[in-house]
């Protein structure tokens, strides 16, 4: 068999994790030729690909970002490029191809699925909100990058008395936010899934500094919004492939709680460092589980499926039944997250 693979979209630790296990199980245990695409789906619309062989895999396990290289494309671009994918699918020989990305590449994954092309798609976001996998791998990387900073921006904020609005990723989800803010002990999170009220936000953070405590820290997800007439917000813009283009939750919240509190505040942008470096031992597991059950789909004639957890187990699901909806943070996880606030 010939397997191409590629990495699209954000870039997650963990990637090259799956790419190795790919070539592995491929190679040693399937005798199968795996190319790597760059840059992600450009490299399939460009035919810009390299051999990957054992060697051109080895040390890769805990590196972040991707050997492959990743790009952002344009779903316009991509549905223009559909007949010249299906052309190099066939100039190379290509018996499956194996996509790892997120809801963006999967939506593209399905697309070329839906018009015949062999894929066999794997999960991937720090964000976790993939519907139809429990979790992401990146996902526990990234909350352990934002709870250390959390942990070390608690020590700062106290020797100030300050409140730091501490802003992590997910631009859809709160995720990322809900779970370092539990694991550091935030005194509040606010999620894109539940706009939130600045008035009650200020009392809470308020009854903090009433009760004797000396700082306070609020997480926000990039993506989380008062409730409409709340507050003055500046929603942002979009970048050039139309995805939200953030304002900045944390220095308009940083503004208006200072004013309203009479304390000191600071907005704290985590950003990218939650993306970079070596994925944690959870994530590589679950990445390498990936790439070894995405490659035996292939060989099972799988195709227009996606690598999921469930529970402990790694299933099989559809695509097209993957890019339907986000999974998005219930209320039930946040109550317990205020509970412990
Ligand atoms: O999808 C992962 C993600 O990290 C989002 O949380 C974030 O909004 C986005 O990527 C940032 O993307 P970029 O690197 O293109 O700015």
């Amino acid at each position: 068999m010939r397997i191409g693979v590629l990495t699209s979209g954000g870039d997650c630790p963990g990637l090259n994790a799956v790419i190795r296990s790919v070539v592995h199980r491929a190679v040693v245990d399937h005798g199968d030729e795996v190319i790597g695409f760059h840059d992600g789906w450009k490299g399939l619309l460009e035919c810009d690909y390299r051999k990957l062989d054992l060697d051109s895999v080895s040390g890769i396990l805990a590196q972040g970002g991707t050997i492959l290289g990743s790009s952002r494309v344009q779903p316009a671009h991509l549905v223009d490029g559909v007949e010249r994918a299906r052309g190099h699918v066939a100039e190379l020989g290509l018996d499956a191809i194996i996509p790892i990305g997120g809801e963006g590449t999967l939506k593209a994954a399905n697309l070329l699925s839906e018009a015949g092309l062999p894929i066999v798609g794997v999960p991937k976001t720090i964000d976790n909100d993939i519907a139809s996998t429990d979790v992401t791998f990146g996902f526990d990387t990234a909350v352990g990058v934002a709870t250390e900073a959390l942990d070390r921006l608690k020590t700062t904020a106290e020797s100030h008395q300050r409140v730091l609005i501490v802003e992590v990723m997910g631009r859809h989800t709160g995720w990322i936010a809900l779970h370092s803010g539990m694991a550091a002990g935030a005194h509040a999170i606010v999620v894109p899934e539940r706009p939130f009220d600045i008035d009650e936000l200020a009392a809470r953070v308020g009854a903090r500094f009433e009760a004797g405590k000396r700082f306070a820290i609020v997480v926000a997800a990039e993506g989380a919004k008062p409730r409409a007439g709340s507050m003055e917000f500046d929603e942002g813009g979009k970048d050039i492939y139309g995805h939200e283009r953030f304002a900045g939750i944390a220095r308009q919240l940083s503004t208006e709680l200072e004013e309203r509190l009479g304390k000191e505040a600071r907005p704290v942008i985590l950003g990218h460092v939650q993306r970079g470096g070596t994925p944690t031992a959870y994530d590589r597991v679950l990445a390498t589980r990936f790439g070894w059950h995405a490659v035996e789909a292939a060989h099972r004639g799988e195709f227009g499926m996606l690598t999921a957890l469930r529970g402990t187990e790694i299933v099989m699901v559809p695509l097209a039944e993957a890019v339907q909806t986000l999974k998005t943070v219930p209320a039930d996880r946040y109550a317990e997250a205020e509970t412990v606030l």
